[in-house]
């Protein structure tokens, strides 16, 4: 079903201005290829033909403006900053007149289910913000100098993109200075008040971070 509110109203902002220095590789990891194509272009063309997004927002450094430009000339391509807080705070500048949601996501996530955007639409509904989430499949333990503890794994979450947004709730959380790793927690801190709740994320919404990634990635994508 589609959201209460036109599509026009519903924007992507891709963030891709990460130089990737855990991968290592001689250009940042949302440029490389999996499967023949480049990383990137998955989660935008996942937007682009989600029938409930009206805009796509690419974020990047300079070094690759031109490139972003000339090769997804479907996107709005603006300059990011030097932490992923100061990329996403230029997209949402970035965002056309209409815009009442934003969905921040990473381009070095490239296999975005159609169905997790949907779920993120409908929870907005009712939330102010929302994110997917995934359950943790092995023990966690909190180390405490040479003393541990096992941390209750159903409470524990995995947290994935898009992060999801009434734009004015994002902009007053940015609007504060605070910063945080993620837009739920710097919204969670910020704004107290603010109703914020997670939906089911999918395994195969992870983060390029390590080489094996690249490996894992690219046999879901040929299978999901
Ligand atoms: N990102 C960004 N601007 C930054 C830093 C990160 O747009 N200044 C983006 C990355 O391009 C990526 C997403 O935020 O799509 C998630 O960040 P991360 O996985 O940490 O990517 P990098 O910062 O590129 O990698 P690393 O931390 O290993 O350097
Ligand atoms: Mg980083």
């Amino acid at each position: 079903m589609l959201n209460d509110m036109s599509t026009q109203e519903n924007t992507a902002i891709i963030v891709a201005a990460g130089s990737g220095s855990r991968l290592g590789s001689e250009k940042p990891k949302q440029f490389l290829l999996l499967a023949d194509r480049e990383i990137l272009s998955y989660s935008v063309q996942t937007f682009l033909d989600h029938p409930e997004i009206g805009e796509v927002i690419i974020v990047t450094a300079a070094a690759y403006l031109e490139h972003v430009s000339i090769h997804y000339p479907d996107c709005h391509v603006v300059l990011g900053g030097p932490n992923r807080q100061d990329s996403v705070f230029n997209g949402l500048r970035a965002c056309s007149r209409d815009t009442k949601i934003v969905l921040i996501h990473d381009a070095a996530r490239p296999l975005i289910p159609a169905r997790v955007i949907d779920d993120c639409l409908k929870q907005l509904k009712t939330f102010d913000g929302t994110a997917p989430a995934i359950k943790p499949v092995d023990t966690i333990v909190q180390l405490k100098g040479n003393e541990f503890q096992n941390l209750e794994r159903d409470k524990l979450r995995i947290v994935q993109t898009p992060q999801c947004f009434h734009l004015d709730v994002l902009r007053q959380a940015h609007a504060s200075g605070k910063t945080d790793t993620d837009e739920m927690g710097l919204v969670k801190q910020t704004i107290p008040s603010a109703r914020l709740g997670y939906i089911d994320g999918a395994p195969e919404a992870m983060k390029v971070t390590n080489p094996q990634d690249i490996i894992l990635l690219e046999f879901y994508a040929k299978t999901v």
